[in-house]
Protein backbone atom coordinates (compact mmCIF):
# COMPACT_ATOMS: atom_id res chain seq x y z
CA UNK A 1 0.00 0.00 0.00
CA UNK A 2 2.01 3.11 -1.25
CA UNK A 3 0.92 6.60 -0.39
CA UNK A 4 -0.76 7.58 -3.48
CA UNK A 5 -3.17 4.30 -3.07
CA UNK A 6 -3.60 5.83 0.16
CA UNK A 7 -4.76 9.04 -0.75
CA UNK A 8 -7.29 6.92 -3.16
CA UNK A 9 -8.70 4.87 -0.91
CA UNK A 10 -9.07 7.25 1.91
CA UNK A 11 -12.32 9.29 1.24
CA UNK A 12 -11.62 12.94 -0.09
CA UNK A 13 -13.23 14.52 3.24
CA UNK A 14 -10.95 15.62 5.95
CA UNK A 15 -10.77 12.26 8.40
CA UNK A 16 -9.91 12.59 12.28
CA UNK A 17 -6.86 11.33 14.06
CA UNK A 18 -8.82 8.48 15.64
CA UNK A 19 -10.05 7.27 12.31
CA UNK A 20 -6.06 7.32 11.41
CA UNK A 21 -5.06 4.64 13.86
CA UNK A 22 -7.76 2.50 12.13
CA UNK A 23 -6.16 3.03 9.13
CA UNK A 24 -2.65 2.65 10.40
CA UNK A 25 -1.12 -1.14 9.62
CA UNK A 26 -1.21 -2.17 12.64
CA UNK A 27 -1.08 -5.79 12.02
CA UNK A 28 2.51 -5.03 10.34
CA UNK A 29 3.57 -2.72 13.67
CA UNK A 30 2.52 -5.83 15.64
CA UNK A 31 4.46 -8.33 13.60
CA UNK A 32 7.53 -6.27 13.52
CA UNK A 33 7.10 -5.81 17.39
CA UNK A 34 8.60 -9.60 17.33
CA UNK A 35 11.81 -8.75 15.70
CA UNK A 36 12.86 -6.18 17.77
CA UNK A 37 13.99 -5.59 21.74
CA UNK A 38 11.79 -3.53 24.12
CA UNK A 39 14.26 -0.82 23.93
CA UNK A 40 13.65 0.02 20.45
CA UNK A 41 10.01 -0.64 20.64
CA UNK A 42 9.90 2.41 23.58
CA UNK A 43 12.53 4.45 21.60
CA UNK A 44 9.94 4.58 18.52
CA UNK A 45 6.91 5.02 20.44
CA UNK A 46 5.14 1.70 18.83
CA UNK A 47 2.64 1.33 21.70
CA UNK A 48 0.57 3.68 23.51
CA UNK A 49 2.26 3.04 26.96
CA UNK A 50 5.74 2.25 27.64
CA UNK A 51 6.56 -1.43 29.20
CA UNK A 52 5.65 -1.48 33.09
CA UNK A 53 9.50 -1.41 34.14
CA UNK A 54 9.96 2.24 32.40
CA UNK A 55 6.31 3.58 33.84
CA UNK A 56 7.95 2.02 37.56
CA UNK A 57 10.79 4.23 37.07
CA UNK A 58 8.85 7.00 36.05
CA UNK A 59 6.28 6.63 39.15
CA UNK A 60 9.09 6.68 41.53
CA UNK A 61 10.85 9.89 40.54
CA UNK A 62 8.12 11.85 39.56
CA UNK A 63 8.06 14.79 41.68
CA UNK A 64 5.09 16.72 42.78
CA UNK A 65 3.89 18.93 39.95
CA UNK A 66 2.12 22.12 40.64
CA UNK A 67 -1.45 22.15 38.67
CA UNK A 68 0.39 25.85 36.93
CA UNK A 69 2.85 23.45 35.15
CA UNK A 70 0.07 22.23 32.46
CA UNK A 71 0.29 24.00 29.51
CA UNK A 72 -3.73 25.53 29.13
CA UNK A 73 -5.69 25.08 26.73
CA UNK A 74 -4.64 21.64 26.07
CA UNK A 75 -3.80 20.09 22.51
CA UNK A 76 -6.81 18.41 21.23
CA UNK A 77 -6.64 16.07 18.12
CA UNK A 78 -7.41 17.67 14.72
CA UNK A 79 -8.79 16.63 11.96
CA UNK A 80 -6.30 15.48 9.35
CA UNK A 81 -6.12 16.09 5.33
CA UNK A 82 -5.67 13.30 2.70
CA UNK A 83 -2.62 12.32 2.35
CA UNK A 84 0.40 13.98 0.51
CA UNK A 85 1.18 12.55 -2.85
CA UNK A 86 4.99 11.74 -4.00
CA UNK A 87 5.51 12.03 -7.68
CA UNK A 88 6.61 8.21 -9.03
CA UNK A 89 9.80 10.19 -10.22
CA UNK A 90 11.05 10.55 -7.01
CA UNK A 91 13.33 7.60 -5.43
CA UNK A 92 11.66 5.93 -2.34
CA UNK A 93 12.39 4.25 0.47
CA UNK A 94 11.91 0.64 0.26
CA UNK A 95 8.85 1.09 3.42
CA UNK A 96 7.05 3.45 1.42
CA UNK A 97 5.23 0.96 -0.15
CA UNK A 98 4.27 -0.91 2.63
CA UNK A 99 4.73 0.79 5.77
CA UNK A 100 7.21 -1.92 7.08
CA UNK A 101 10.76 -0.76 7.50
CA UNK A 102 11.54 -4.20 8.38
CA UNK A 103 14.40 -5.34 11.37
CA UNK A 104 17.25 -2.57 11.34
CA UNK A 105 20.28 -4.72 9.33
CA UNK A 106 22.84 -1.79 8.45
CA UNK A 107 26.25 -1.42 9.89
CA UNK A 108 26.97 1.75 12.56
CA UNK A 109 29.84 3.21 10.39
CA UNK A 110 29.03 4.55 6.80
CA UNK A 111 31.46 4.44 3.74
CA UNK A 112 33.08 7.40 2.66
CA UNK A 113 30.77 7.80 -0.11
CA UNK A 114 27.58 7.65 1.96
CA UNK A 115 29.06 9.82 4.04
CA UNK A 116 29.17 12.42 1.12
CA UNK A 117 25.47 11.63 0.26
CA UNK A 118 24.47 12.10 4.02
CA UNK A 119 25.92 15.70 3.90
CA UNK A 120 23.98 16.36 1.08
CA UNK A 121 20.98 14.84 2.99
CA UNK A 122 21.36 16.82 5.43
CA UNK A 123 21.96 20.14 3.74
CA UNK A 124 18.64 19.78 2.32
CA UNK A 125 16.71 18.77 5.32
CA UNK A 126 18.33 22.28 7.27
CA UNK A 127 17.32 24.34 4.39
CA UNK A 128 13.83 22.52 4.44
CA UNK A 129 13.31 24.42 8.07
CA UNK A 130 14.72 27.34 7.06
CA UNK A 131 12.29 27.94 4.71
CA UNK A 132 9.22 26.74 7.12
CA UNK A 133 10.23 29.35 9.64
CA UNK A 134 7.93 32.11 8.20
CA UNK A 135 5.18 30.26 7.59
CA UNK A 136 5.02 29.52 11.55
CA UNK A 137 2.97 32.01 12.45
CA UNK A 138 -0.25 32.08 14.86
CA UNK A 139 -3.46 31.18 12.73
CA UNK A 140 -1.74 28.91 10.57
CA UNK A 141 -2.44 25.70 10.55
CA UNK A 142 0.02 22.55 11.08
CA UNK A 143 -1.24 21.06 8.28
CA UNK A 144 -0.19 24.12 6.24
CA UNK A 145 3.56 23.03 7.48
CA UNK A 146 3.41 20.02 6.93
CA UNK A 147 1.98 20.92 3.34
CA UNK A 148 4.72 23.57 2.61
CA UNK A 149 6.99 21.20 3.77
CA UNK A 150 6.24 18.24 1.84
CA UNK A 151 6.25 20.59 -1.21
CA UNK A 152 9.96 21.96 -0.23
CA UNK A 153 11.43 18.63 0.02
CA UNK A 154 9.63 17.38 -3.41
CA UNK A 155 11.39 20.74 -4.99
CA UNK A 156 14.62 18.99 -3.87
CA UNK A 157 13.96 15.41 -5.48
CA UNK A 158 13.75 14.06 -2.01
CA UNK A 159 11.14 11.75 -0.51
CA UNK A 160 9.80 12.97 3.31
CA UNK A 161 10.77 9.76 5.25
CA UNK A 162 7.86 9.83 7.32
CA UNK A 163 5.50 9.41 5.00
CA UNK A 164 3.64 6.12 5.41
CA UNK A 165 7.07 4.79 7.84
CA UNK A 166 5.18 2.38 10.04
CA UNK A 167 2.26 4.04 8.56
CA UNK A 168 2.54 7.35 9.81
CA UNK A 169 0.14 9.77 7.53
CA UNK A 170 1.70 13.29 7.18
CA UNK A 171 5.66 14.21 5.81
CA UNK A 172 6.70 16.00 8.95
CA UNK A 173 5.77 16.45 12.76
CA UNK A 174 4.78 18.87 14.78
CA UNK A 175 4.68 18.96 18.05
CA UNK A 176 2.95 21.54 20.11
CA UNK A 177 3.25 22.47 23.90
CA UNK A 178 2.53 19.58 26.18
CA UNK A 179 3.15 17.37 22.79
CA UNK A 180 6.81 15.28 23.32
CA UNK A 181 7.16 14.15 19.96
CA UNK A 182 5.88 12.83 16.62
CA UNK A 183 2.76 14.79 16.84
CA UNK A 184 0.81 14.81 13.39
CA UNK A 185 0.08 17.65 11.62
CA UNK A 186 -4.43 18.21 11.68
CA UNK A 187 -6.29 21.06 11.58
CA UNK A 188 -5.36 23.07 14.78
CA UNK A 189 -4.51 26.59 14.25
CA UNK A 190 -1.62 27.84 15.82
CA UNK A 191 -1.91 29.88 18.67
CA UNK A 192 -0.38 32.99 19.67
CA UNK A 193 2.17 31.84 22.84
CA UNK A 194 2.72 28.22 21.67
CA UNK A 195 6.31 26.61 21.46
CA UNK A 196 5.96 23.98 18.45
CA UNK A 197 8.85 21.26 16.94
CA UNK A 198 8.59 20.93 13.38
CA UNK A 199 10.98 17.64 12.68
CA UNK A 200 12.03 17.19 8.82
CA UNK A 201 13.54 13.66 7.78
CA UNK A 202 14.48 13.29 3.84
CA UNK A 203 15.24 10.53 1.80
CA UNK A 204 17.72 11.84 -0.67
CA UNK A 205 20.22 9.65 -2.66
CA UNK A 206 19.46 6.64 -0.54
CA UNK A 207 19.88 8.08 2.49
CA UNK A 208 18.09 9.77 5.35
CA UNK A 209 18.89 13.12 7.10
CA UNK A 210 16.64 14.22 10.36
CA UNK A 211 16.93 16.89 12.11
CA UNK A 212 14.12 18.85 14.56
CA UNK A 213 13.80 22.41 15.59
CA UNK A 214 11.58 24.97 18.44
CA UNK A 215 9.58 27.89 16.97
CA UNK A 216 8.32 29.95 19.13
CA UNK A 217 4.56 31.76 18.27
CA UNK A 218 3.97 35.21 18.68
CA UNK A 219 4.77 35.80 22.52
CA UNK A 220 5.89 32.93 24.21
CA UNK A 221 5.92 32.88 28.23
CA UNK A 222 9.53 33.36 29.69
CA UNK A 223 9.39 30.16 31.19
CA UNK A 224 8.74 28.39 27.87
CA UNK A 225 11.49 30.52 26.78
CA UNK A 226 13.88 29.16 28.98
CA UNK A 227 12.79 25.16 28.67
CA UNK A 228 13.92 25.85 24.80
CA UNK A 229 16.78 27.46 25.06
CA UNK A 230 18.22 25.21 27.35
CA UNK A 231 17.08 22.48 25.37
CA UNK A 232 18.87 23.56 22.57
CA UNK A 233 22.14 23.70 24.93
CA UNK A 234 21.49 20.56 26.29
CA UNK A 235 21.50 19.24 22.64
CA UNK A 236 24.67 21.09 21.04
CA UNK A 237 27.05 19.71 25.01
CA UNK A 238 25.36 16.13 24.16
CA UNK A 239 27.05 16.83 20.54
CA UNK A 240 30.40 18.53 21.85
CA UNK A 241 30.85 15.53 23.92
CA UNK A 242 31.11 13.06 21.08
CA UNK A 243 34.69 11.70 20.45
CA UNK A 244 36.07 8.40 18.82
CA UNK A 245 37.30 6.06 21.65
CA UNK A 246 34.33 7.50 24.57
CA UNK A 247 31.82 5.63 25.49
CA UNK A 248 28.40 6.46 23.94
CA UNK A 249 26.36 6.75 27.21
CA UNK A 250 28.58 10.07 27.66
CA UNK A 251 25.95 11.48 25.39
CA UNK A 252 23.38 11.31 27.41
CA UNK A 253 25.34 12.09 30.34
CA UNK A 254 26.16 15.25 29.42
CA UNK A 255 22.35 16.18 28.89
CA UNK A 256 20.93 14.50 31.57
CA UNK A 257 23.57 16.75 33.99
CA UNK A 258 22.56 20.05 31.81
CA UNK A 259 19.05 19.24 32.27
CA UNK A 260 19.27 18.75 36.30
CA UNK A 261 21.67 21.56 36.22
CA UNK A 262 18.14 23.92 34.90
CA UNK A 263 15.49 21.91 37.00
CA UNK A 264 14.31 20.16 33.51
CA UNK A 265 13.25 16.49 33.09
CA UNK A 266 14.55 14.29 30.53
CA UNK A 267 12.25 11.74 28.42
CA UNK A 268 13.48 9.07 28.56
CA UNK A 269 10.93 6.46 26.61
CA UNK A 270 11.77 7.89 23.03
CA UNK A 271 16.12 8.09 22.30
CA UNK A 272 18.46 9.21 19.31
CA UNK A 273 19.23 6.54 16.83
CA UNK A 274 21.66 5.43 14.25
CA UNK A 275 20.56 6.89 10.78
CA UNK A 276 21.96 6.22 7.31
CA UNK A 277 20.69 4.33 4.30
CA UNK A 278 17.70 3.30 7.16
CA UNK A 279 15.89 5.62 9.23
CA UNK A 280 16.20 4.24 12.07
CA UNK A 281 19.28 1.89 12.52
CA UNK A 282 21.16 -0.24 15.16
CA UNK A 283 22.39 2.63 17.45
CA UNK A 284 20.74 3.81 20.53
CA UNK A 285 21.60 7.11 21.43
CA UNK A 286 20.11 7.34 25.31
CA UNK A 287 19.23 11.45 26.41
CA UNK A 288 19.85 10.23 30.02
CA UNK A 289 23.06 8.58 32.01
CA UNK A 290 22.84 4.78 31.27
CA UNK A 291 26.10 3.83 33.18
CA UNK A 292 25.75 0.31 31.03
CA UNK A 293 25.36 1.42 27.50
CA UNK A 294 29.26 1.36 27.23
CA UNK A 295 29.11 0.88 22.93
CA UNK A 296 32.21 2.89 22.07
CA UNK A 297 32.06 5.92 19.75
CA UNK A 298 34.35 5.27 16.67
CA UNK A 299 34.43 7.68 13.40
CA UNK A 300 32.44 6.89 10.74
CA UNK A 301 29.42 6.16 12.85
CA UNK A 302 26.06 8.69 12.29
CA UNK A 303 23.55 9.05 14.53
CA UNK A 304 20.95 11.37 15.51
CA UNK A 305 20.86 13.47 19.20
CA UNK A 306 17.47 14.60 19.65
CA UNK A 307 16.61 15.57 23.46
CA UNK A 308 13.09 16.12 24.71
CA UNK A 309 13.31 18.16 28.43
CA UNK A 310 10.35 19.12 30.06
CA UNK A 311 9.54 21.55 32.82
CA UNK A 312 7.54 19.40 35.10
CA UNK A 313 7.99 15.49 35.16
CA UNK A 314 9.11 13.70 32.08
CA UNK A 315 6.78 10.98 32.17
CA UNK A 316 4.89 10.28 28.85
CA UNK A 317 1.73 9.06 27.47
CA UNK A 318 0.10 8.09 23.79
CA UNK A 319 -2.94 9.78 22.50
CA UNK A 320 -5.12 7.27 20.62
CA UNK A 321 -3.65 8.03 17.38
CA UNK A 322 -0.57 5.52 18.66
CA UNK A 323 1.54 8.28 17.93
CA UNK A 324 0.90 11.29 19.83
CA UNK A 325 3.29 11.17 22.87
CA UNK A 326 1.95 14.14 25.34
CA UNK A 327 3.88 14.58 29.13
CA UNK A 328 1.48 13.08 31.00
CA UNK A 329 1.04 16.18 33.44
CA UNK A 330 0.58 18.21 31.25
CA UNK A 331 3.81 19.93 31.23
CA UNK A 332 5.38 21.86 28.64
CA UNK A 333 8.18 20.29 26.73
CA UNK A 334 10.62 21.13 23.68
CA UNK A 335 13.06 19.03 21.49
CA UNK A 336 16.12 19.98 19.25
CA UNK A 337 17.62 17.14 16.51
CA UNK A 338 20.68 16.75 14.77
CA UNK A 339 22.40 13.97 12.30
CA UNK A 340 25.93 14.18 13.21
CA UNK A 341 29.00 12.31 12.27
CA UNK A 342 31.79 10.87 14.06
CA UNK A 343 34.84 12.31 12.74
CA UNK A 344 38.68 11.92 13.43
CA UNK A 345 38.82 13.65 16.36
CA UNK A 346 35.04 14.84 17.06
CA UNK A 347 31.84 15.41 15.58
CA UNK A 348 30.61 16.54 12.39
CA UNK A 349 26.95 18.09 12.50
CA UNK A 350 25.50 17.10 8.87
CA UNK A 351 21.86 18.66 9.38
CA UNK A 352 23.10 22.03 8.46
CA UNK A 353 22.67 24.13 5.11
CA UNK A 354 25.95 23.57 2.54
CA UNK A 355 26.88 26.95 3.66
CA UNK A 356 27.04 26.03 7.22
CA UNK A 357 24.04 28.01 7.88
CA UNK A 358 21.89 26.12 11.13
CA UNK A 359 18.02 26.18 11.83
CA UNK A 360 18.59 26.01 15.60
CA UNK A 361 20.64 28.99 15.65
CA UNK A 362 18.52 30.96 13.54
CA UNK A 363 15.02 30.60 15.19
CA UNK A 364 15.63 31.82 18.13
CA UNK A 365 17.67 34.65 17.23
N1 LIG B 1 11.98 12.21 12.81
C1 LIG B 1 11.61 11.39 13.92
C2 LIG B 1 12.88 11.06 14.64
O1 LIG B 1 13.58 11.95 14.99
C3 LIG B 1 10.89 10.15 13.54
C4 LIG B 1 9.56 10.38 13.01
S1 LIG B 1 8.92 8.86 12.57
C5 LIG B 1 7.38 9.28 12.14
O2 LIG B 1 13.29 9.95 14.82
F1 LIG B 1 6.91 8.25 11.57
F2 LIG B 1 6.73 9.64 13.21
F3 LIG B 1 7.43 10.29 11.34
CO1 LIG C 1 15.47 11.22 14.71
CO1 LIG D 1 13.48 13.61 13.67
Amino acid sequence: MNPTNLAIEIPAFAINAASIAFLSPAAAIFLLSETLTPQVIVAFGFFKTSPDSLCEVAKRKRKKISATKASHPPVRPGMLSPMRTVPMSINRPPYAMTGNPGPAVSSNVRTDEEIERMRLAGNAAAEVLLEIEPFVQPGVTTDKIDQIAHEAILERNAYPSPLNYRGYPKSVCTSVNEVVCHGIPDSRPLANGDIVNVDVTLYLNGVHGDTSVMFLVGEVDEESQRLVLETRTALYNGIHAVKPGEPINIIGRTIENHARLHNLGVVREFIGHGIGTEFHSGLQIKHYYDPYDSTVIVPGMTFTIEPMLTLGSPACEMWDDDWTAVTRDGSRTAQFEHTVLVTDDGVEILTKTKDGVVPAEQVLG
